[in-house]
């Protein structure tokens, strides 16, 4: 493929995804572009034990392959987490994964400050609205009480825990498991109104 066929692959996909405001920030789809910076925010290994996906350390390639990889069918929903122009982390719907899975990460600078309860607030808005799905799932691992609380503020109910394979410990670990249905989402929509930028 020449440059400028990736190039134009690239527009297309990033025009699928919108751009959601929220009071704080933008979300977008990630491009080529963003990559020292997301390798930067996340190669922390704070984050990587806290996900599934995420390896440790974390380069500049795995950055490059994580924009690749995402947002490439339809209902793909990869967003970056900006804050006054600037990446702070990542939020997004996995629907390969039966129920469409949601997950997100910031860089460690920007914990504790309610930023990942809205960005998370804004995908699933999306995910329930544009995307029309149904349900929703999430999981986080019993000793991150930070992604609980995340994920009770914005709804989910808990569902059990499983344990679930974590690539940056090589291993299992147990993870709750939360769930949250349409019609639940409906009912607690007053959390405010998330707008389309692009
Ligand atoms: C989980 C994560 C995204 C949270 O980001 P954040 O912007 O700090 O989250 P918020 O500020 O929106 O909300 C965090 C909540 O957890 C609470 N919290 C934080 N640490 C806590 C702890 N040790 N015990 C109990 N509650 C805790 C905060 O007080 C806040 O709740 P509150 O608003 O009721 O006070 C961030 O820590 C992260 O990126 N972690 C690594 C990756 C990860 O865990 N991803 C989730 C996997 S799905």
């Amino acid at each position: 493929m020449t440059f400028s066929q990736e190039a134009f692959v690239e527009t297309r996909r990033e025009h699928s995804i919108p751009a959601l405001k929220t009071e704080r920030l933008v979300l977008r789809a990630p491009c080529r572009a963003d990559a020292k910076v997301i390798a930067r925010l996340a190669d922390d290994r704070r984050i990587a034990v806290n996900t599934v996906r995420i390896p440790h350390p974390y380069g500049l390639n795995d950055a490059e392959q994580y924009i690749a990889s995402v947002n490439r069918q339809n209902d793909d929903a990869a967003f970056l987490i900006t804050l006054d122009g600037a990446p702070i982390g990542a939020c997004g719907i996995d629907p390969r994964v039966g129920v469409p899975e949601i997950g997100y990460w910031l860089g460690v600078a920007y914990w504790g400050q309610g930023y990942a309860t809205e960005a998370a607030r804004a995908v699933i808005d999306h995910a329930f609205g544009a995307l029309q799905h149904e349900a929703l799932q999430a999981g986080a691992r019993v000793s991150n009480p930070a992604s609980r609380r995340v994920l009770e503020k914005c709804g989910f109910q808990w569902t059990g825990v499983q344990l679930t394979r974590i690539r940056a410990i090589n291993s299992a670990a147990p993870t709750d498991r939360f769930r949250l249905d349409r019609r639940l989402w409906e009912s607690l929509r007053s959390w405010g109104k998330v707008s389309r930028v692009a």
